[in-house]
């Protein structure tokens, strides 16, 4: 397996979360996966919005929070499924909703608590941890370890705004 690489951006707002959001969003295929961790109230949603609009969900279209429906499907390029684990609590739970299996599709899933089940996590997941810095400000670390997400980060990095650090150094 390929060493792992991380990227790091510092948010100062709600857009600019949304923002990259989108240009990861812009940067997927089918099949991706996009684990998202972060306490209540950090962001994760608000990513999941942008990479809806990366995925050419109509700007229009709502996505909240679907933590009372667990998943919600979008239409894009791909079907975007925004999973919510919050009411969730281990893995079992996870599997009796039967949500694992829209990890495994032809479109794209973005899972929020995602590091509540990290066994389930296919080994080509983006990983997402957003920190809150702040009331505004979110410190933002995309890593991963599988070449499809190694190529998805190399993708990403072109957007240097914010960035913070991309390790390893080339
Ligand atoms: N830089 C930022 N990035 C993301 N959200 C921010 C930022 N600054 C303030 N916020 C606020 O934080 C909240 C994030 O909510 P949400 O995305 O639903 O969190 P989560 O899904 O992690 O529980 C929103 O109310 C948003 O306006
Ligand atoms: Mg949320």
């Amino acid at each position: 397996m390929a060493e792992e690489k991380s990227l790091t951006y510092d948010s100062v707002s709600a857009g600019e979360t949304i923002r990259l959001g989108r240009n990861l969003g812009c940067n997927l295929q089918a099949g991706d996966v996009v684990a998202l961790i972060g306490e209540l109230g950090s962001g994760k949603t608000w990513f999941a919005k942008g990479i809806g609009l990366g995925l050419g969900v109509p700007a229009d279209t709502v996505i909240t929070s679907p933590s009372f429906s667990l998943m919600n499907v979008y239409e894009g390029r791909y079907p975007f499924y925004h999973i919510d684990g919050y009411r969730l609590e281990n893995l079992s739970d996870f599997l009796s909703a039967g949500l694992d299996e829209y990890l495994y599709q032809d479109g794209i899933a973005a899972v929020e608590w995602a590091d509540r089940w990290p066994e389930i996590l296919p080994d080509w997941h983006v990983r997402i941890e957003i920190l809150i810095t702040g009331d505004t400000s979110r410190r933002i670390c995309l890593s991963g370890f599988h070449p499809r997400a190694l190529e998805i980060l190399d993708a990403m990095s072109l957007m240097s705004r914010n960035r913070v650090s991309f390790e390893p150094d080339r």
